[in-house]
């Protein structure tokens, strides 16, 4: 069965509370939380004020997406504030070991972020050490995006690389994710599935969780 993790950046956020109870009452595993600084994506979400309001309500364990510069100078904060996976961008941090390491180091899940156009290959020396691939399958940004056809040959790409280097790593894909995409994904061997905007703009997104769930 599929890990679903609703990304709250595509729920009401003047009902938040409402939203994450939600989610806590779904099939839902994780919670999807994403941050953007405005630098490393051209938009700006929100912080860790948030992230701790989400996590005084939340029964289920945050996945804490950065798509922040540096987001090494922030790994404590993030544990902090409640994160339980903790995911930065191979592009954003320079000493990604480094990063990943203080991540798990804290008791968080470590995750990698890759770009669209970022080779799986580049995970080859840090995928023994993670808990999670984070493949986007948009660009970063924004939520309801058209989902890129290329990710799959990478999901399995990755499969590959994760069977080869014998890690435990799972693959969560990110973006664009809906009923007609979620089933060939999960045969190429994707482990976690990102929904925004396919739950949130449903009428009954804890229908729509159970159906992601029990594909
Ligand atoms: C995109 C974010 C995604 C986004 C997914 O930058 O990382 O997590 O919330 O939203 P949908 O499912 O609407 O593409
Ligand atoms: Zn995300």
């Amino acid at each position: 069965m599929p890990v679903i993790a609703p990304s709250i950046l595509a729920a009401d956020f003047a009902n938040l509370e409402r939203e994450v109870k939600m989610i806590n009452e779904s099939q839902a595993d994780w919670i999807h939380v994403d941050v953007m600084d405005g630098v490393f994506v051209p938009n700006i979400s929100f912080g860790i004020p948030v992230i701790e309001a989400i996590k005084r309500h939340a029964t289920k364990p945050l996945d804490v997406h950065l798509m922040i510069v540096q987001p090494e100078r922030y790994v404590e904060a993030f544990h902090k504030a409640g994160a339980e996976v903790l995911t930065v961008h191979l592009e954003a941090s320079t000493h990604l070991h480094r990063t990943v390491q203080h991540i798990k180091s804290l008791g968080m899940k470590a995750g990698v972020a890759i770009n669209p156009h970022t080779g799986v290959s580049l995970l080859k020396d840090i995928i023994a050490d993670i808990d999670l691939v984070c493949m986007m399958s948009v660009n970063p940004g924004f939520g309801g995006q058209k989902f890129i056809e290329n990710t799959y040959d990478k999901v399995a790409e990755l499969k590959s690389l994760i069977a080869i280097k014998e890690s435990k790593a799972l693959i969560e894909i990110d973006g664009g994710v809906n009923q007609n995409n979620a089933k060939p994904l999960l045969m190429a061997g994707a482990d976690v599935l990102v929904a925004g905007n396919f739950v949130f703009s449903s009428e009954n997104p804890k229908e729509v969780i159970a159906r992601l769930k029990a594909i």
